[in-house]
């Protein structure tokens, strides 16, 4: 009998506990409908802006491309401001990131030279990438050579260039919409001769024309420089060149390894000091490691002042230590030192005759160029006064080329 009595009490018990389970899984099967359907009803509330791509647009009203208006919208922005006006426009478009409009822009220099130091991890561009030069004109002032670059480019496949103009704050280029130079001048500041200042221009003219994927090669002009040959010759010989082409060298005097500054060790030795001319032309891989370096830039900053001349020093001694083998260690820029003192010979109108030209094309020697020789050795020259341009001009088709 007691037996019996177990055995139902055990019955009963299993009972219980089935139908409390059954209850347990219901109510969590309640609660977890609820939760999710309420979750459900949050996200479609949440995020209007993802199934309208016109609003989309109305939540960034900072977008990254306000020129080429065709259509404004307004809307509220992210602040729940109404009434700001935006514009329409794929901002995210190939076209967008390939041409920027303005080459003006409100990034800060380190803003600006982590945008230039980032590489596609993808080699193959979506895109038909033909490799430009990008011309970077550090100039102060006006461009006195204006006319002769003009006829340089005159013709010429706009999508194998591109121009960068550095001018001091405040200078505005007056060039005809027609030019070369219009709108191509970059946020720029002062540069003082000898300083530091001279060198960040340098780095943010990179910076700038690296934003552009298709720019291959970034060559560094003075206003007192003039190309030498003609567009389709200086383009075949930069685009075809496996090196760059920096000044680096070793000089033991005082205005070499005496600018040395004992407070760069351990970072930068005495063996690793080197001198070459400002005046570089490089390659994409190059430029791209010159505007990602902060520790050896900031050492200059720090340590190559008074009388020590960054701009003759940080490049050649950077390009150096790190990627000798990307470098000609030559320029393809000429100038003349023969009278010494702290500045190159400048010629004037009266220097400027055909045999004189003739002479800086070829004079009869040969360079290193690539795994050979080439009878080219310079591309661009320097100094010139603004008087020279007359007799440039008269003499450029016929002995240029251009
Ligand atoms: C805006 O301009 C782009 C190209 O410039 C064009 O494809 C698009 O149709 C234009 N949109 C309107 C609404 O006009
Ligand atoms: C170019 O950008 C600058 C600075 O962001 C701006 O002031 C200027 O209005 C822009 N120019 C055009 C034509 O969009
Ligand atoms: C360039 O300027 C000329 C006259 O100064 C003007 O007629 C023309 O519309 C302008 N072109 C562009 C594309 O702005
Ligand atoms: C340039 O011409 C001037 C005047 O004739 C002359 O004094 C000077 O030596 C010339 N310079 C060079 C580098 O030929
Ligand atoms: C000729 O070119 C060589 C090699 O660049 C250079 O060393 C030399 O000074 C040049 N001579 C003249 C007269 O320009």
């Amino acid at each position: 009998m007691l037996r019996i009595m177990r055995f139902v009490f055990k019955d009963l018990s299993i009972g219980l506990i089935r139908v409390l389970c059954f209850l347990m899984v219901f109510v969590i099967g309640i609660v977890i409908g609820l939760l999710s359907s309420s979750h459900v009803d949050r996200y479609f509330t949440s995020q209007p802006y993802v199934l309208n791509p016109n609003q989309a647009f109305a939540i960034n009203p900072n977008s990254l491309c306000t020129s080429s208006i065709n259509e404004t919208v307004s809307g509220n922005d992210r602040n729940g401001n109404v009434g700001v006006s935006c514009v329409k426009e794929d901002c995210l478009s190939m076209e967008s990131f390939r041409f920027p409009k303005n080459v003006s822009h409100g990034m800060t220099d380190e803003e600006l030279l982590w945008r230039g130091s980032l590489v596609p991890e993808n080699a193959h561009y979506p895109f038909d990438r033909m490799p430009k030069i990008a011309f970077l004109f550090l100039t102060r002032g006006d461009l006195p050579f204006l006319p002769l670059w003009e006829r340089f480019f005159k013709g010429q496949d706009a999508m194998k260039y591109s121009v960068y103009v550095h001018s001091n704050p405040g200078v505005k280029l007056d060039v005809l919409n027609s030019s070369v130079f219009y709108k191509r001048q970059i946020p720029s500041q002062a540069v003082e001769w000898g300083k530091v200042t001279l060198v960040e221009a340098e780095r943010r003219l990179l910076g700038n024309a690296l934003l552009d994927f298709s720019n291959e090669r970034f060559v560094l002009l003075s206003e007192s420089c003039i190309p030498i040959y003609n567009f389709p010759t200086v383009y075949k010989y930069l685009v075809e060149s496996k090196y760059s082409f920096l000044d680096c060298y070793e000089d033991p005097s005082r205005y070499g390894q005496g600018r040395y500054n004992r407070y760069m060790k351990p970072d930068i030795r005495p063996r690793d000091w080197r001198k070459g001319s400002q005046w570089f032309e490089m390659n994409r891989a190059l430029a791209v490691k010159v505007v990602a370096d902060t520790k050896y830039f900031n050492l200059f900053k720090r340590y190559c002042t008074d009388d020590c001349y960054p701009d003759e020093h940080y490049m050649p001694t950077f390009v150096h230590m790190f990627h000798e083998p990307l470098n000609a260690g030559r320029t393809v820029t000429y100038v003349d030192w023969s009278v010494g003192g702290p500045h190159p010979v400048s010629f004037e109108a009266k220097n400027i005759t055909e045999s004189f030209l003739k002479s800086l094309r070829n004079n009869g020697t040969t360079c290193s160029y690539n795994k050979g020789k080439s009878h080219i050795c310079y591309l661009f020259a320097r100094k010139f006064e603004s008087s020279a341009l007359e007799p440039l001009l008269e003499l450029a088709s016929k002995v240029l080329e251009y």
